[in-house]
C-alpha cells in the first residue's frame, strides 16, 4: 500500500507542477533540431519542429503526460532512450524504424520531449 502511494504521489508530482515531468541531462534545444535532423517528423507531429506533422505515429506533443510508451513501455526517460534507439526491441511488429541514434542524440531527443506540454 504504501509503494502504491508513494507512485502516486509521484505521478502526481510530475504531472502537476509546472515543470518537466523529468528534468535529465539532455540538451533540450539540440534535441528539437535533432528530431529534425532525424525525420521524426515524417510521421509523428512534434510542436516546435519544422515540418513534423506526419500522422503514420501518434503526435508527441504530450508524451510527457502519458504512463505508457508505444503502449507497452512505462514513460521513464531510460524507457524513452530505448525505444528511439530500438523499437524493434521493444516490439517487432512496430512500424517505426530503427533510425540509428546514439545515445547521447536520444537523450537530447527526450529532454526536448518531456519538456512538451
Ligand atoms: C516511419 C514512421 C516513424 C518514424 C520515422 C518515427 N516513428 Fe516514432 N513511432 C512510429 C509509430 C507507428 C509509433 C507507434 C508505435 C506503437 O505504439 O507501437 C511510434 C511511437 C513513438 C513514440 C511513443 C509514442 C507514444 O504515444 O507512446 C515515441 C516517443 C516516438 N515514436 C519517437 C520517435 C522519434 C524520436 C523518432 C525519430 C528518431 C521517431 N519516433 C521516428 C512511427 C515512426
Amino acid at each position: 500500500m504504501k509503494l502504491i502511494a508513494a507512485l502516486a504521489a509521484a505521478l502526481l508530482a510530475g504531472c502537476s507542477a509546472n515543470e518537466p515531468r523529468y528534468k535529465i541531462a539532455g540538451s533540450a534545444d539540440n534535441g528539437r533540431l535533432l528530431l529534425r535532423q532525424y525525420g521524426c517528423g515524417a510521421c509523428h507531429r512534434i510542436p516546435g519542429v519544422a515540418t513534423a506533422d506526419g500522422n503514420v505515429g501518434p503526435p508527441l506533443h504530450q508524451i510527457s503526460e502519458q504512463v505508457y510508451l508505444a503502449g507497452v513501455l512505462p514513460n521513464t526517460p531510460a524507457n524513452m532512450i530505448h525505444w528511439i534507439r530500438a523499437p524493434q526491441a521493444v516490439d517487432p511488429l512496430t512500424a517505426m524504424p530503427d533510425l540509428a541514434v546514439s545515445e547521447a542524440h536520444a537523450l537530447d531527443m527526450a529532454a526536448y520531449l518531456y519538456s512538451l506540454r
